[in-house]
Parts: structure tokens; C-alpha cells; sequence
């Protein structure tokens, strides 16, 4: 591996994404700084935010109380040996004496501040145990996507994956924040730099749940800009309380915790207009989304149909394959194996067992094939067509696609799974997963499902003409503004995300007819080979058939739990 992409490895898995020295100035700038404050920066990196700090005391105390500040009121934590190193040359070349002993090249997981008792056993008795509110502001950038250290995952998932009954998502950043929001003193505050992320995606629903019920939250921009990452960052600030705040504020909006609380992933994105929206139901109440698999191999087993026929350049055959330890440990997940798959897997190969595999040759000429064909199935890619789109892909699908699973099972392990698999030949809806809108078109029976184009199946019992109805509306201006500002603002639309969005209970009857005679007969005229675009008349009508209606529910969600009833008044 070349040296520059092993130092980009590095960087990435420490999440090291550092503080431009201006935006950290002008955040630290902005503080009320007062010289009894315990200040901790958890992952301090070459001292962004340390340096402007110092800076602030030394310019208001006198020499020996600045010294003594920085003594016993200043800490920090750094994982990395070459960013705390510099970090000391550059302490040093202020003539500020020996670095503290505060400042620590140490894991901020497994840190504890002094206050921490240290004669209580476990980790996690001590944490819990442990009076934990010493600091007065915690600061920093912590690290984004970075990697927990493996042998102290489970450790930290019990200390800090769960809060108020809600589960915390084991990442970098979501652990810092809850570490650190542990360690602030009633009142006190946390100014971080974190990924907008944060705001919306519902992997960080608890999270965003915890904080909002125990601090006051204050999100604001980010002066300045990052070129070590394309990320959106965001300044967080927390200001620990006991108790629970009537309101957040979102780049200077305030936003209800009422209207946060009506979105099933607790946005911090919703603002009263788009509160409305969300009634009891939601489109999860009628269809079951999912993604699709990835194969692993595109070029080997998908065809484009070209005036109704595939070129199959490969002739396919079963094979049986030694097992070595050797390859098991080149397709585990970060090349490890536990202990007792070791054993199972030399015990196989001493006893020079084998498993089926897959073999492919190049044919002289590639074979002419007329589509549709027994060994072929249509199989669902990305396209950014709306209402319809004609089959232009097959996948090569002998023996029931045998031949597609054994390659992915005997392939790296982040291909074992078989995505949607249940899903596959079913009637349903499906969209770009990467787009900034819904790009959503009816899907016929019959495909084999991508994982760059999620679908939607009508659940048992809904009737057949909500796939249409559901379908304008996933086309619509206001869907997508929900979509996209409320459910998850990031440029992926997960199956999970179109389960969340609203069902248009507020479309009377007369418009639901409407809008499903007018979705069929677009889905007719796409197949007869017309086209639309969001900007065609007839996507116009529809945005009016799925307008708000004041007071009209036509249905609602009674018990979630047991078999969905539907209610009409
Ligand atoms: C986004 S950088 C920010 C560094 C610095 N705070 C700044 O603003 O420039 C995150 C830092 O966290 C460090 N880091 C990653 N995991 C850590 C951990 N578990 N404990 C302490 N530091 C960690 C990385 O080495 C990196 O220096």
C-alpha cells in the first residue's frame, strides 16, 4: 500500500479532520471565559482549539495565575502519537514550560478526570458510580466516522449506548458527545464543531432525543471553511440543564420540541408548516421499502438489452474450491476471524475440504441472446426516469440466480448478504438512492432488485391502487420538501427514509381517485413512450391534488401493534 494512501487510511480512521486555526480563533473569540473554568478539548489533535484559549487567559491574567490556570484547570486528550507531538514542539516553542500533565496522549473512552473514584472496580461501575460533572466548557472538533478501538467496543456500548431508554448509534462523534455532555457540570457548556448530520438522520434519532431533553441546543454555522473535508460541518453548543427546554435553535430559527416530537426521527430540521404533515400515519403503514443487493461484479453478470437482445460474452460453470485458512482471512472483515472460525476453518482444510465456487471463461464470440430468456431476469439499476422506466438491464440468473449467490458467498464478506432477496419479481415502487429528490417510478413484477435503487411493496391487505396513489405523491414538490429538509438532508434516500414520510391522510376521496386515474394514465403514456419531467402540467396537477387540506383526515393509524386496522370517519 502506497505511503500516501496509508496516511490517508490513518487520517480517516481517526476521524482526523483538523480545525483551521481562523475558525477555531473566531469560536473560541465568542466564549465568556472565566478564570475559574475547568476546560477539557477531548481529542485536542495539534492544538486548534487550545492555542486560541491560551491565548485569551494570558492576555487577562498575570504570568503566574496563567501558569497555574493552564496547571490545574486545563485538559485534553489525543490519541495520536504524531499530532500530540506536535502539539508539545508547538506548546514548547511558547516558552510556556513542560506541557501539562492535563494534556494527555490517551484515548478519551477509557480517560477519566481526577474526580472519577479510581478504587471502584469495573469500568462501568466507575463510570456510572463516579460523581462525573467537572467541567465548566468542553470543546473541540471530535473525530467524524473515525473507528472505536474493537476490543473496547462492547465496554463502551454499555457505558454509552444507551440513554434514556434510547439506543445511541456506536460512532465517534455520537460517543463524544454523550461522554462529554457526562462530564459537564450542571450549566455548564459544550461548543463542538460535529457533522450536520446530526441534524436529521435517524441513526442519531437518541442522540438528538438525549440532548434535547437535558441541554439547551444551540446550532449555528461554522465560520469559515474546512478544506481537509467535504463534510458539512456545523457548530453545536450545549448547555447542560435539569431541565427540559420548551425549544431548540437551528441557525437562529427556534424550533418547537412540540413539532420535533410529530417526526418519527426527531428532526431537528422541521419547522411548523412541515409539522402538520405529520399525522399518525406514514407510508410504512401501507408498504414495506428496501434496498437491493449489490453484486459485487457488474460487468461479469449484467447485460443491457439492446433492441430486445443481450450479448452474453462469459460461459458460466460450478467449480469446488479448497478451503484455506488463507482465503477465509482475505474476505473477513478487516482480515480478522475470531478464534474458534480459526479452528473450524483448519480443521476443514487439513481435512482438505472444498466448497462450491463459480468459474467464468471468455467466449470466442459472444453468444446473441434474445430477451426475454429463461436464464435472464430483468434486473431494477438506477435511472433518474419518473412513472416508468423500460427494462434495460438483465442479470444473468441460471438455476434461480445460483450462480450470482454462491459468487457474492464465496466473495468478501461485505457481499455475503443478499439485499431485498424476499423482495425479488414483486410489483412495487422503487427510486435513485442517491438523488436529491424522489425519482420514483412504478415497478413491475418480475425484477431482481440494486442496491442504487431502493423499493417499496404494498404491505398484505393494502389495496392494489396505493401503489399509484403513493406514487404521485412521492412525486410531489411537498413530499420531497419533507423528504429532504425534515427526514434525512443528506444525498441518500434509504428505504427507511420513504418508509417515515407521511401518508396524505388530508387528500379527500375525491382527490385520491383523482390522483390515481391521473397516475395510471401517465404510467400508460410513459409506456406508449411519452415522457415527463417534474416540470411537465401534468406533475403541476398533481402537486395540487396532494395540497394540505385544512381539517380533512380521511385515516389513522389506531394500533401500531397489532394488526393495522384502518379507521374512516
Ligand atoms: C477532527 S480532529 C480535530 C482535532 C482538533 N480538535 C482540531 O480541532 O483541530 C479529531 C481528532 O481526534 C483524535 N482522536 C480520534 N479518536 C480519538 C480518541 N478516541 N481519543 C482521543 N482523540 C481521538 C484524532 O487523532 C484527531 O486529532
Amino acid at each position: 500500500m502506497s505511503i500516501a494512501r496509508l496516511s490517508r487510511d490513518r487520517k480517516r480512521q481517526l476521524g482526523q479532520y483538523l480545525t483551521p486555526e481562523s475558525t477555531a480563533v473566531a469560536i473560541v473569540k465568542k466564549l465568556k471565559l472565566s478564570p475559574n473554568a475547568r476546560v477539557l478539548e477531548p481529542s485536542f489533535g495539534k492544538g486548534a482549539f487550545i492555542f486560541p484559549i491560551l491565548d485569551s487567559f494570558a492576555s487577562v491574567l498575570p504570568r503566574n495565575e496563567f501558569l497555574e490556570w493552564c496547571a490545574t484547570h486545563l485538559y485534553g486528550c489525543e490519541i495520536d502519537k504524531k499530532a500530540y507531538s506536535e502539539f508539545t514542539e508547538a506548546w514548547r516553542s511558547r516558552s510556556l514550560g513542560d506541557v501539562p500533565s492535563g494534556l494527555e496522549l490517551c484515548d478519551f473512552f477509557t480517560w477519566l478526570p481526577p474526580a472519577f473514584d479510581r478504587t471502584i472496580a469495573t469500568d462501568r461501575q466507575r463510570y456510572f458510580l463516579s460523581s462525573r460533572e467537572y467541567f465548566d466548557l468542553i470543546i473541540g472538533n471530535p473525530p467524524f466516522g473515525g473507528s472505536i478501538e474493537p476490543t473496547i467496543q462492547d465496554e463502551l456500548d454499555a457505558i454509552f449506548g444507551m440513554r434514556d431508554g434510547k439506543k445511541i448509534k456506536k460512532e465517534t462523534y455520537a460517543f463524544f458527545i454523550v461522554k462529554s455532555i457526562d462530564l459537564l457540570k450542571p450549566g455548564g457548556q459544550l461548543v463542538f464543531i460535529c457533522s450536520d448530520t446530526l441534524l436529521t438522520i435517524a441513526t442519531m434519532t437518541g442522540l438528538r432525543s438525549w440532548l434535547q431533553n437535558n441541554c439547551d441546543v444551540h446550532i449555528s454555522e461554522v465560520p469559515g471553511t474546512f478544506s481537509d473535508t467535504n463534510q458539512n460541518m456545523l457548530i453545536l453548543t450545549l448547555t447542560k440543564q435539569h431541565v427540559r427546554p420548551t425549544h431548540i435553535t437551528v441557525f437562529e430559527k427556534t424550533v418547537s420540541l412540540e413539532h420535533i416530537e410529530t417526526t418519527p426521527n426527531l428532526s431537528w430540521r422541521i419547522d411548523a408548516d412541515l409539522a402538520k404533515y405529520f399525522t399518525e400515519m406514514t407510508i410504512g403503514d401501507k408498504m414495506v421499502a428496501t434496498s437491493g443487493m449489490t453484486i459485487g461484479n457488474n460487468k461479469l453478470f449484467l447485460r443491457q438489452i439492446v433492441d430486445g437482445r443481450i450479448e452474453e460474452p462469459y460461459e458460466f460453470a460450478y467449480t469446488e474450491e479448497k478451503i484455506t485458512l488463507e482465503r477465509e482471512i482475505e474476505r473477513a472483515r478487516l482480515g480478522k476471524l475470531s478464534q474458534r472460525r480459526i479452528s473450524q476453518v483448519k480443521d476443514l482444510e487439513e481435512r482438505g475440504a472444498t466448497e462450491k465456487g463459480i468459474v467464468w471463461k471468455q467466449l470466442e464470440t459472444p453468444k446473441c441472446i434474445t430477451i426475454p430468456h429463461k436464464e435472464y431476469c430483468y434486473y431494477n439499476k438506477v435511472t433518474s426516469q419518473i412513472i416508468y422506466a423500460e427494462p434495460e438491464w438483465v442479470i444473468f440468473w441460471r438455476d434461480d440466480g445460483d450462480y450470482v449467490y454462491t459468487f457474492k458467498k464465496t466473495g468478501n464478506w461485505y457481499l455475503h448478504g443478499v439485499g431485498g432477496m424476499k423482495y425479488f419479481g414483486r410489483e412495487g415502487l422503487s427510486w435513485a438512492l442517491i438523488a436529491h429528490r424522489l425519482y420514483a417510478r412504478y415497478l413491475p413484477s418480475g425484477f431482481i432488485l440494486d442496491s442504487g435503487a431502493p423499493c417499496a411493496f404494498l404491505r398484505n391487505g393494502v389495496d392494489h391502487d396505493e401503489l399509484f396513489f403513493i406514487l404521485g405523491w412521492a412525486l410531489t414538490d411537498t413530499c420531497n420538501r419533507i423528504l429532504k429538509n425534515v427526514l434525512n438532508h443528506t444525498r441518500n434516500i434509504q428505504s427507511k427514509d420513504f418508509e417515515r414520510l407521511p401518508y396524505p391522510v388530508w387528500v379527500s376521496p375525491e382527490c385520491k381517485h383523482k390522483a390515481v386515474m391521473a397516475i395510471k394514465d401517465m404510467l400508460a403514456k410513459v409506456r406508449a413512450g411519452q415522457n415527463f419531467s417534474f416540470k411537465s402540467k401534468e406533475i403541476g396537477a398533481l402537486n395540487r391534488l396532494y395540497e394540505w387540506q385544512e381539517g380533512q383526515i380521511t385515516e389513522v393509524a389506531v394500533n401500531r401493534k397489532t394488526p393495522r386496522q384502518l379507521t374512516f370517519f
